[in-house]
């Protein structure tokens, strides 16, 4: 039997994470590394993304969040910012083809206002093709920042309020959550961030209150379906208590 195999039974298919949650970072380090422009760690991201939404559906994940992109990001050189636009839209458009008939439902959180209008469109168009679909839920994070995401539900929250949509009882942490970008989806269970950082960058803050959290060295362009396995492995040993004994 192969390593990869037994690496592979190690997972108990009964204590997978519902919702995996990554910051996929490294892909300008990899390049650089290789004497490569930081695009070409960028595209290599995106094929390996496509490799993990196989195998997050192929474990039974339900749903799988990625970071593509922060509110933070704009401050990188405006032909990057591009070209990672690019990326995303080449991404989408062969999203449906690529993924040979497996369902998966995709959705874009963040602020779509600043996005440029044929990604938008793109990703409306996605969104409601595959907005039917029951089997692995993929949310990808564009322009993206977990203290916008509070601070815009705040506002739609209190907008609710001086218009009688709810009263000042109303004002719960469920009412501020289903507010969120990612109403309706459930907190991530487990959080991964390659690349050997070990910040949040402002992704999904409120989400990941209880989080179980693993980074690795890994770079994003070299994660494959092991790294995955050896996360999910981690995650199967924590004890996770939320705050009881
Ligand atoms: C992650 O890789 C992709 C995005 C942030 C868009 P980076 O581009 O941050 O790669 P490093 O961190 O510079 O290596
Ligand atoms: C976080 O990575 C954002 C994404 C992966 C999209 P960054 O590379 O932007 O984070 P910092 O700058 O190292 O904190
Ligand atoms: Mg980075």
């Amino acid at each position: 039997m192969g390593a990869k195999k037994e690496r592979k039974m190690e997972l108990n298919p009964e204590a997978m994470p519902r919702h995996i949650a990554i910051i996929m970072d490294g892909n300008g380090r990899w390049a650089k590394k290789r004497g490569l422009s930081r695009s070409m760690g960028h595209r290599e991201g995106s094929r390996v993304l496509k490799i993990i939404v196989e195998e997050c559906y192929n474990l039974g994940i339900r749903y799988l969040t990625v970071f593509a992109f922060s509110c933070e990001n704009w401050s990188r050189p405006q032909e990057e910012v591009d070209q990672l636009f690019r990326l995303m839209m080449e991404y989408l458009k062969n999203s449906e083809k690529e993924l040979k008939g497996k369902p998966v439902r995709i959705r874009v959180i963040g602020d779509k206002s600043g996005l440029p209008e044929e990604l938008v469109s793109e990703i409306r168009r996605v969104e409601q093709n595959t907005a039917h679909i029951d089997g692995l839920d993929l949310i990808i994070a564009i322009n993206y920042g977990g203290r916008q995401d509070i601070l815009n539900a705040c506002r739609t929250l209190l907008d609710d309020y001086k218009n009688d949509r709810i009263g000042e009882s109303g004002i719960t942490m469920d009412a501020l959550a289903q507010r969120l970008w990612t109403a309706g989806i459930p907190d991530p269970d487990l959080l991964i961030r390659t690349s050997g950082e070990i910040r949040f960058s402002n992704f999904l803050l409120w989400q990941c209150a209880y989080s179980e959290l693993y980074f690795t060295d890994t770079l994003w362009p070299d994660f494959r379906k092991k790294h995955l396995h050896d996360a999910i492995a981690h995650y199967q040993r924590r004890e996770r208590r939320f705050g009881g004994l």
